[in-house]
């Protein structure tokens, strides 16, 4: 059955009720859990599976000592920030976290005392669901495309691509060797070597890989990672080179907000168009849409 077919067939049931009854049917409708296991499917399983492999192979913070400077940017946020991953850790998962004591949602104002306010969180992976979001309901057909993520980091967006896409070349371009190695183990394990490759390096040097992408993803890649002449100098590249027209360009945030405080000589309305996108159709339980909405789309013009 078809969208429109459906919705056709859900009316005529709904008709069919006694009208008495019909409220608690749409408050069942709007508020059950019922329909969890028709949302969720065996890949959601495998992409819970992999982070779960990641989890076990990360300290909880899932920052490495090879990055210093991503460290040294965390710390220096005005308000007392931490980073939780959000691909390795749904809601859940933080809740058993907290439990055991091994995270907090608060910090403490004034040592010593039960007073506390909420920790800002910042993670630097897209969750699953973002990720089914972006594959299921922000792009279109990927079959026979290909998709470029400019800092794969742990691989979230090669992951989603693999199971929520028909996408034929899923490229994750690294400069950290150690996450490089981590995506190098996932990719052998679930045997993805068919459509995911890995290449540790800066994004500066694949000049060509960015010129023939359908689909480049960058999801907060320079800000926490580079000093801001390199961050001006890499969204430079970018504009240079992801310029095959028709190709599509997902950015978090969005460009006129990663580009504000850089020195940068892009002229945003030269190279693309922003496309609307509609944060609706995702129907997930406990989506955080305050995420969804830092997503943007553009095409290459
Ligand atoms: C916020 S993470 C993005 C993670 C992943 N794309 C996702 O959405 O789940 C940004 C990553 O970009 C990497 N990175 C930063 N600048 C880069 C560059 N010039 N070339 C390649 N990777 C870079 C960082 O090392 C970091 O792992």
């Amino acid at each position: 059955m078809d969208f429109p077919e459906a919705r056709r067939a859900v009316l005529s049931l709904l008709r069919g009720v006694r009208a008495r009854e019909r409220p608690r049917l749409l408050r069942w409708m709007r508020t059950s859990s019922d329909f969890d296991e028709l949302i969720s499917s065996n890949d959601d399983a495998v992409l819970k599976s992999i982070a779960e492999d990641l989890r076990h192979s990360l300290p909880t913070e899932a920052m490495l000592n090879s990055e210093p400077l991503a460290i040294q940017k965390l710390n220096q946020q005005t308000k007392p920030t931490v980073h939780i991953d959000a691909f390795l850790y749904d809601d859940d998962c933080i809740d058993s976290l907290c439990k055991e004591g091994k995270m907090s949602r608060n910090f403490c104002l004034s040592c010593g005392s039960h007073q506390t306010a909420p920790l800002e969180f910042i993670s630097h992976s897209f969750s699953i669901a973002e990720l089914k979001f972006l594959y299921q309901h922000v792009l279109p057909d990927l079959t026979g495309k290909i998709v470029v993520d400019v800092g794969s980091r742990l691989g979230a967006v090669l992951f989603g691509g693999y199971f929520y896409s028909s996408a034929s070349q899923i490229y994750g371009v690294e400069m950290n060797a150690d996450f490089c190695h981590l995506q190098e183990v996932i990719v052998a394990k679930y045997q993805l070597d068919d459509r995911i490759k890995v290449l540790n390096a800066d994004i500066c040097t694949q000049a060509s890989l960015l010129q023939n992408a359908d689909v480049v993803v960058m999801n907060n890649v320079f800000e926490y990672f580079l000093d801001r002449s390199e961050q001006a100098r890499s969204w430079e590249f970018i504009s240079q080179n992801v310029r095959k027209k028709g190709s599509l360009l997902v950015t978090v945030p969005c460009l006129e907000e990663s580009l504000s405080d850089l020195q940068v000589n892009i002229q945003l309305n030269h190279w693309v168009e922003s496309m609307p996108l509609d944060y609706d159709v995702f129907l997930e339980e406990d989506i955080d849409r305050d995420a969804l909405e830092q997503i943007s789309l553009y095409r290459i013009i």
